[in-house]
């Protein structure tokens, strides 16, 4: 098969006349930007079995020939990993003396992704790879739109800005039914709590509520984006969803993805 031609932001940048504005430019042309790789994001409440998927998949794919880049939101830099034990440690609050408010918990996932699309993900992809991330601007909408109540409103706005809304080829949302996916967290929880010693995600003593309106929105993000998000409701075991993923990738990969 021919090399496809490689463009990259910098590339198209040079076409357009100097006076027009750099992310003006980045907002409109990352949309239909011509990377080569593939961009798929995992999403799903805690205890969703999202993690174990995405190992699954991506072994999968690796075994199949493709290039195949891994990480996590937030984390995988080492700018991710600090503001990850800050957010997601639920000790911070004594530390730092004080409770992390909402929009400065919103500023710090966006501070994350967006250096793990300029580290990570915009090279990986301009490099041919599928990109599997765990968790990705939906968990914001999720997690800071609905749980904190920020409104999705703003958290799209803020994707605009600080990711020039860099849109995933395809989501994989797993909705297990929200009483097993609830217990399945607090379970691994608590293990994590007897084994290390620490706790690890603040999120995790939220109440059901906060997880209510979590599920809400990833059903209400499913609704509004069908191309995108392909939602995985059954409660069937890791094997049958670990196939019903196969089949959902293997539909979806374009032909040009090395
Ligand atoms: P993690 O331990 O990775 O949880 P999981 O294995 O369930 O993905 O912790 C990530 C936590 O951070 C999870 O509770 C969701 C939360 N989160 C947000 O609130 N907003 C975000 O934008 C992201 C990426 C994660």
């Amino acid at each position: 098969m021919p090399a496809k031609p490689r463009f990259d932001a910098e590339t198209w940048v040079c076409l357009v006349p100097p006076r027009v504005d750099r992310p003006v430019i980045n907002s409109v042309l990352y949309p239909v930007y011509m990377h080569r790789g593939y961009f798929i994001t995992f999403e799903g409440l805690d205890g969703s079995g999202k993690t174990t998927q995405l190992r699954r998949l991506a072994a999968w794919l690796e075994s199949e020939g493709h290039k195949v880049v891994t990480l996590r939101n937030p984390g995988s830099t080492a700018l991710g990993d600090r503001i990850r034990s800050i957010i997601l440690d639920s000790r911070s609050e004594d530390t730092l003396g004080g409770n992390i408010a909402p929009h400065t918990e919103m500023a710090l996932m966006f501070a994350d992704r967006a250096q793990s699309i300029h580290e990570i993900i915009l090279p990986a992809l301009a490099d041919g790879a599928i990109v599997l991330c765990d968790r990705y601007t939906d968990s914001s909408e999720a997690y800071q739109g609905a749980g904190r109540e920020l409104g999705s409103d703003r958290i799209l706005a803020m994707h605009r800005a600080v990711c020039d809304n860099l849109q995933p080829d395809l989501t994989l949302l797993l909705l297990p039914s929200f009483d097993s996916s609830l217990h399945r967290a607090r379970r691994r929880n608590q293990r994590t709590t007897l084994q290390k010693g620490t706790d690890e995600n603040r999120f995790e003593r939220e109440d059901d509520g906060f997880y209510r309106r979590i599920h809400q929105a990833y059903e209400t993000i499913a609704a509004r984006e069908p191309q995108r998000v392909a939602a995985i409701r059954d409660d069937a075991g890791i094997d049958q969803i670990e196939a019903r993923i196969r089949e959902i990738v293997s539909a979806r990969l374009p032909a040009t993805v090395i």
